[in-house]
């Protein structure tokens, strides 16, 4: 019997190396950076995952800045020089496009921004930074997320909230009505209820059969379809007139930016699903970093005590108060740093493309692994401190190495519609209220920021 035993466990071995070297024959190329392969099909994507930063260490302690590996289902070079993740940042033109998974693409639709590149993106982008730019904010956008994230922060004095929760659905539900106003509950209702499957789907196996999360994605699209072409021909056969993003969007015969009905939703995708993720986070984190740091609390609070003082009690705030927020913008910077909300950005070659001295193949996907840049000791001295007053010196945020909100031609357009919702939040938050934590947390960082069992506050009135 232990004979036998000793002989399965040899063979065990045998095949489990027979398959990692074939994986690491069958990627082997002339020129590729060092690395492993991992298991077939499945490649290295659990350690990827599991292990996150530290796995991204090891192997570059042992094949360099520079190396191959095989995650998320595709042949991937992990690139932690910064040196190099600023360059193919920069250069999309030489065949570096964005290389968000299949699944994301299919569910996300094929003329969302992710998806086109050259002039196709050039013409997306545009249609997008008319709707959420900087223009759009001072002159709609801004009373909607005054009046919204008033309504949902009012009544938790004297409550025990998981500000968790709150961030998600204040996120969604603000970026859904600014897309589509004063519809009935029954229609955000079933809407969220439907992208809720998308987005799941958008980072699920791409494996189209009936109970799997790809498959009730791809039918969750169709149905919000179904919703936005039910909206689109009431709007249409009605004289109402509408004050959202909708309405630009379906109105826009006169616009430079006249979309196809396909465009149209998939651009409501992008904002729902660019803006939601990564608003929650950054205003959950604030809270738990002020909360952590009682003089930048002070200090935030006195900034919006003395915005109210020149109001009067139930005004709103507006784009020129936002501008005078100068030390909550260093708040936010500060947490999207130290937290890091995005740890990395992926793109695909269309072409093999040379790399300090590598020869990237056609097709393969590059981990542009941002992360360490935000605990670099130089350009952030005590990088592990919660530090936001290091932000007031302006050109900290236009350092060619802050990558926060990415890069060249990919630059986040949301950046400042992001900025203005976690800064209205925290407005009204510390302006009516204080809070403690209820218990310990244990935060998660990779591959997102999330706190399995909530971030659970006592509120009460300031
Ligand atoms: C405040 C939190 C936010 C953070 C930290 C953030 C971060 C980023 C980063 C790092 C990128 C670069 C992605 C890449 O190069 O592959 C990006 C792109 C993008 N972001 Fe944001 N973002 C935020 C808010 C928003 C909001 C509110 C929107 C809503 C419209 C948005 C829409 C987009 C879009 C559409 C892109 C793709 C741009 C393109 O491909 O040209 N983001 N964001």
């Amino acid at each position: 019997m232990t004979v036998l035993v000793f002989l399965g466990l040899i063979l065990a071995f045998c095949i489990s190396f027979a398959l990692l070297k074939w994986s690491d024959l069958k990627y082997r190329r002339k020129r590729l950076p060092r690395g492993t392969m991992g298991w077939p099909l499945f490649g290295e994507t659990v350690d990827f995952l599991k292990y996150g930063p530290d796995f991204m260490k090891k192997q570059s302690a042992k094949y360099g800045s520079v190396f191959k590996s095989h995650i998320l289902g595709c042949p991937t070079v992990i690139s932690t020089d910064q040196e190099l993740n600023r360059y193919i940042l920069m250069n999309e033109g030489k065949g570096l496009v964005p290389g968000y998974p299949q699944s994301m693409l299919d569910v996300m639709g094929k003329t969302n921004i992710a998806a086109v590149h050259g002039s196709a993106h050039k013409f997306i982008r545009g249609s997008l930074l008319s709707l959420v730019g900087t223009a759009a904010i001072k002159d709609q956008l801004f009373p909607d997320i005054d009046k919204f994230i008033r309504i949902l922060t009012n009544n938790w004095d004297g409550k025990t909230i998981d500000i968790q929760e709150k961030a998600i659905e204040m996120a969604f539900y603000v970026a859904f009505r600014q897309i589509i106003e004063a519809e009935c509950d029954l229609i955000y209702k079933a809407f969220k209820e439907e992208f809720d499957k998308v987005a799941t789907a958008a980072l699920s196996l791409p494996i189209n059969i009936p109970g799997t999360n790809y498959y009730q994605g791809l039918q969750a699209r169709k149905n919000i379809h179904k919703i936005l072409r039910q909206i689109m021909e009431e709007r249409r056969a009605s004289r109402k007139t509408h004050n959202d993003m909708f309405a630009e969007l379906i109105g826009n015969e006169k616009s430079r930016y006249r979309l196809t009905e396909e465009q149209m939703f998939d651009q409501i995708f992008t904002i729902l699903y660019s803006g939601y993720e990564t608003v929650s986070i950054t205003t959950m984190m604030a809270v738990k970093y002020l909360h952590d740091h009682p003089k930048a609390l002070q200090e935030l609070r006195e900034e919006h005590l003395a915005i109210r003082e020149r109001k009067k009690p139930d005004e709103p705030i507006d784009w020129n108060d936002y501008k005078s927020m100068s030390f909550t913008r260093a708040v936010i910077l500060e947490t999207s740093r130290l937290a890091t909300i995005v740890n990395g950005l992926l793109r695909k070659t269309t072409q093999d493309v040379e790399l300090n001295g590598f020869l990237i193949p056609k097709g393969w996907r590059i981990y542009v692994f941002t992360r360490e840049l935000n605990y670099d000791p130089v350009l952030y001295p005590e990088p592990y401190t919660f530090n936001p007053w290091r932000w007031l010196d302006k050109s900290l945020e236009s350092h060619s190495y802050c990558f926060l909100f990415g890069a060249g031609g990919r630059l986040c357009p949301g950046k400042e519609l992001g900025m203005v919702k976690v800064a209205t939040f925290l407005h009204y938050f510390v302006t009516k209220y204080r809070w403690e934590e209820v218990e310990e947390v244990e935060i998660l960082k990779f591959p997102r920021v999330e706190v399995p069992n909530g971030l659970h506050i006592r509120v009460s009135k300031h």
